[in-house]
């Protein structure tokens, strides 16, 4: 049995990148997992930029990474930059999504799966000037710059840094969790 739980557990956030360059079409198919997401009254809040090192604007938006981040995201060949539309339109106003943020989460999460099923590794980022992001792009109010996924091939282990190649082999922890109702407690996951 082909259990979609062996990607899930495989996905990692990967720090050794290869910098060869992703087919378009393997950033296709990720990105058509992302969009069949459900959404609240299917909104379908995400907004994606997708950014290779050959686009113009690809310095400025790496140069938004913490630099920690830089260090090891200067390898991945392909930057998704995921933005969360805050607002909807209700009776020809535009209100509040109370639910934009988890809908775009799950279309991360979409993303990120099919591209390790993909044989691609990817590695979400939170740390990065969203100030500096939302000038580049120049998004308006309503409009959130909330994650960069960074993707590409799995790079060399043994030909990165030894910082960045602890942080890749440290194995991922999970806390406890406690299903309720009589269903007992969960196996480890590993
Ligand atoms: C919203 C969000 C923001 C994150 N920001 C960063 C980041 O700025 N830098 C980083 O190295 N990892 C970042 N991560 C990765 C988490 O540290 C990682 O998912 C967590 O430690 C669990 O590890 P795993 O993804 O390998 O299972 C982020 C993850 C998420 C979901």
């Amino acid at each position: 049995m082909s259990l979609l739980l062996n990607s899930i557990s495989e996905r990692k956030s990967h720090m050794v990148f290869s910098p060869e360059p992703v087919e378009k079409h393997l950033i296709d198919i990720c990105m058509q997992a992302a969009l069949l997401s459900p959404s609240a009254m299917n909104i379908q809040p995400w907004r994606y930029v997708c950014i290779s090192p050959k686009d113009e604007v690809y310095m400025q938006v790496f140069q938004t990474l913490m630099e920690g981040n830089r260090k090891w995201a200067k390898d991945a060949p392909v930057l998704v930059l995921a933005i969360v539309e805050k607002e909807y339109l209700y009776k020809e106003n535009m209100v509040p999504n109370s639910y934009a943020m988890h809908d775009l989460g799950m279309a991360n999460m979409a993303f990120m799966i099919q591209a390790q099923e993909l044989g691609l590794r990817s590695h979400p980022i939170g740390g990065f000037d969203k100030v500096q992001i939302k000038q580049i792009f120049s998004l308006p109010e309503t409009m959130e710059p909330v994650l960069i996924i960074a993707v590409g091939f799995p790079g060399k282990e043994e030909e990165a840094l030894p910082e960045i190649r602890e942080r890749q082999l440290k194995p991922r922890a999970r806390k406890e969790q406690q299903l309720m109702f009589g269903f007992g407690s969960l196996p480890a996951v590993k």
